[in-house]
């Protein structure tokens, strides 16, 4: 196998010429080429032309395993036939009416059967949206302004969430005080002035105490998406006893754990409950989606306030993207063992990966839990978000063009995941996959 850096991406080029094609015309009719600025890849992105189960396909015709599964939506792999049903008979009979219909009762009964905290849902079209929701029915259930976030934690795009989501030197400051840190420019200072960043150590308490009067929630992410680093249960248990103590609500971000490790998520895992909790993701059935769950008095109070509290859009719980979500709500339901599969299949995977790397030297380690995984180009298993600077990352840029040769496709910011279609044979495959390109990383710099 080829091993410099040019001469892979040289035959990366080489096979998928289409792609390149498309890249090219991309850059002159989007920003930067990408839809999303997740996407990207090097030399240039592979467009897809179709999934099916664990496996998706570019327009060149090159096969991959697939470890994105859409950033977490598959969890049943790509197309499972009990969605694709249920999508093809809602086409038939209309794709959004702005009215209420069937489809939102059986979605939010089977969401609030599966969720420990629920008593009520609301829906919404992304991740993003649902955070920003459950942020605004924190405000109005308890009067209070301002929302605090964790150093690390991605809760979506919005003016208010985009802070401090991954720790940089330049900015970051003292490792009990985090900086507000913005992600994009843009944000307007009214935006900052609600929002609290909190380190994850014991000064996190001391904050939420300090500012009581004024928060509304406190938001946590159990499983850190970005590093896939799993909270300490410990460190969760506090925060719930902490935030009931002074009056400030919590909100599990469950846009990536929910339904994935678990039916019940992280509340089922953790045996936390918060007082409200987000989805998206896989609870669309691969349509886009987002709910809010949370308790009936929690509404109650909301509503109650001068305002009153409301919310709305227009693809909101559009027939579509329920029926697909209602079909893989049941699957679900109906199938828990899947969990526990992935969840051995998970281990399998960082066991093998971190003794290969430790037997054999290699700088580098898998985080993660369950069907969640991440390889990270250093030799201690990181816990913080902190812990993830000082990486090599020319070493990191180089196994994703390994990944990609060995046919195997991640995210570039190498966040991982399989599905319940990824047989114990695909993950041996990727297991094998991993070790040649990080056998081919060391390779290229002895
Ligand atoms: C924990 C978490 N919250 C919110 C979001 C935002 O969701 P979306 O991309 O659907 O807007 C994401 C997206 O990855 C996420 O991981």
């Amino acid at each position: 196998m080829t091993s410099s850096k040019e001469a892979i991406l040289q035959e990366l080029r080489d096979r998928t010429p289409k792609s390149g094609e498309y890249w090219e015309q991309s850059k002159g009719l989007v920003p930067g080429g990408l839809m999303s600025g997740a996407r990207k890849m090097e030399p240039y992105p592979v467009y897809v032309e179709r999934g099916k189960g664990a496996y998706t396909w570019d327009i060149d015709g090159n096969r991959y395993l697939d470890c994105a599964m859409s950033f977490g939506v598959h969890v049943l792999g790509h197309g499972p036939d009990a969605v694709l049903k249920a999508l093809h008979e809602q086409c038939e009979l209309g794709m959004s009416y702005g009215m209420p219909h069937t489809r939102e009762v059986e979605f939010t009964r089977r969401l609030i059967e599966s969720v420990p905290c629920a008593e009520l849902a609301m829906v919404c079209n992304t991740g993003t949206e649902s955070t920003m929701l459950a942020w605004r029915l924190m405000r109005a259930a308890s009067n209070k302004p301002m929302i605090a976030k964790f150093e690390g934690c991605y809760h979506g795009w919005h003016d208010y969430a985009q802070w401090s989501v991954f720790a940089e030197p330049k900015t970051m400051g003292p490792e009990d005080r985090p900086n507000m840190s913005p992600g994009s420019a843009g944000i307007p200072d009214g935006a900052k002035s609600t929002v609290l960043v909190l380190p994850f150590n014991e000064n996190a308490f001391r904050l939420i105490e300090e500012h009581a009067h004024e928060l509304a929630g406190v938001a946590i992410e159990p499983v850190l998406g970005g590093g896939m680093l799993t909270v300490d249960k410990a460190f969760i248990q506090k925060l719930r006893e902490v935030t009931q103590k002074a009056g400030v609500l919590l909100h599990f971000d469950e846009v990536i754990t929910g339904f994935r490790l678990a039916l019940g998520g992280c509340q089922e895992i953790s045996g936390v409950l918060p007082d409200v909790a987000t989805y998206g993701k896989i609870i669309g059935g691969g349509l886009p989606i987002g709910a809010v769950a949370c308790s009936k008095e929690m509404v109650a109070i909301a509503q109650k306030t001068d305002d009153g509290f409301s919310a709305a859009g227009t693809f909101s719980g559009n027939p579509l993207t329920l029926s697909t979500g209602a079909a893989m709500l049941k699957y679900l339901q109906e199938n828990r063992q899947i969990y526990a599969d992935m969840m051995a299949k998970g281990e399998y995977l960082r066991n093998g990966f971190n003794e290969y790397c430790i037997s054999n030297g290699y700088p580098f380690c898998m985080t993660g839990i369950g069907s969640m995984f991440q390889i990270h180009a250093k030799a201690d298993l990181p816990v913080l978000a902190r812990d993830l600077l000082g990486q090599d990352e020319d070493a990191l840029t180089e196994l994703q063009l390994h990944f990609r040769l060995n046919k195997v496709l991640l995210p570039w910011m190498h966040l991982a995941f399989f599905s319940a279609a990824h047989t114990q044979e695909n993950i041996a495959e990727m297991l094998r996959a991993f070790k040649a390109s990080v056998a081919g990383v060391m390779e290229s710099r002895s």
